[in-house]
């Protein structure tokens, strides 16, 4: 039997901050961000998500589309808004979320004139850890932009932890592996304590051979952190967005809100566990 991961005690106070993250696009990512996000705030633990994405996806996924968001991620990492300026409530009570405005767009390239642009996003959030904000949210959900630029690397050195999203192909196993390789430059740069919170198979399909070869030969490397629940491929995961819901506020008995709920208890088991 595979050696179970040894849970990782949380280095500082203050919520689990999780970096949803992998460089390669359409992986699940956003999906997973903003329905995880739900689903343990419609469990009654208190969620914030943070969208780092300059496409925005996340924040329109929340009642927040494009183009209506005139404080956010942008104007809380150069400074100009504080973090309770930003933070918005949602539908949901448990669920906060601080939407990307229009300016991240830009960010990438005016971020590399700042000092220090790596360690900008986790300052912005000190907050969260002491301060104010410090006992409000339990879980910190950060969604990435599918690249391995400042923004994301940003998140890293934020964040205690790495959720990685991914599809059950080939090409997908390359994408894990760079981002192995970013892990191991932010650990050894700035943040030594940043684990790897999970892996989640998303748009899953059992039936094919090589989806299930993928699985086995991710679950030989990163023995205990690949979760038990995987995502299926669920039409209204991709339809929820476009009304500005998550998922469970969508249709809670379809199969993709049903598979982020249990992916949610599986969470919130390992954060117990760590706690
Ligand atoms: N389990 C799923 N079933 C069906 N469609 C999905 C599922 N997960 C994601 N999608 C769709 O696939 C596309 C890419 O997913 P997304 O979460 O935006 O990926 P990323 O943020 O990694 O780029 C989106 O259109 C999304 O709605
Ligand atoms: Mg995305």
């Amino acid at each position: 039997m595979a050696a179970v991961a040894k849970p990782q005690r949380s280095p500082r106070p203050g919520p689990r901050v999780v970096a949803v993250s992998n460089q390669k696009g359409g992986e699940g990512k956003t999906t997973t961000a903003v329905n995880l996000a739900a689903s343990v705030a419609a469990a009654e633990h208190r969620v914030l998500l943070i969208d780092m994405d300059p496409q925005a996806n996340a924040s329109s996924s929340v009642g927040f589309p494009r183009g209506t968001v005139e404080r956010g991620t942008y104007e809380l990492l150069v400074g100009s808004a504080s973090l309770a300026d930003v933070i918005r409530t949602t539908e949901l009570a448990a669920l906060d979320v601080v939407p990307a405005s229009s300016d991240l767009a830009g960010a990438e390239i005016e971020l590399a004139q700042c000092e220090s642009p790596q360690t900008m996003l986790a300052q912005a959030l000190a907050p969260l850890r002491s301060g104010a904000l410090a006992d409000r949210y339990e879980l910190v959900l950060i969604d990435c932009p599918p690249s391995l630029g400042l923004l994301t690397v940003g998140a890293l050195v934020a964040a205690d932890s790495v959720l990685v999203p991914m599809q059950a192909k080939y090409f997908s196993l390359e994408g894990l592996g760079a981002l192995q390789g970013t892990i191991a430059q932010v650990r050894a740069a700035y943040n030594p304590e940043l684990a790897i919170e999970g892996i989640l198979f998303c748009m899953y399909d059992p039936r094919t051979n090589l989806s299930q070869q993928v699985v086995r030969e991710v679950r030989d490397h990163f023995s205990g952190l690949v979760y038990e629940t995987m995502i299926p491929i669920n039409v209204r995961l991709s339809e929820s967005p476009s009304h500005g819901k998550p998922a469970l506020l969508y249709d809670i008995e379809s199969r993709g809100a049903q598979a982020y709920l249990e992916l949610a208890r599986e969470v919130l088991a390992r954060m117990e566990q760590r706690a």
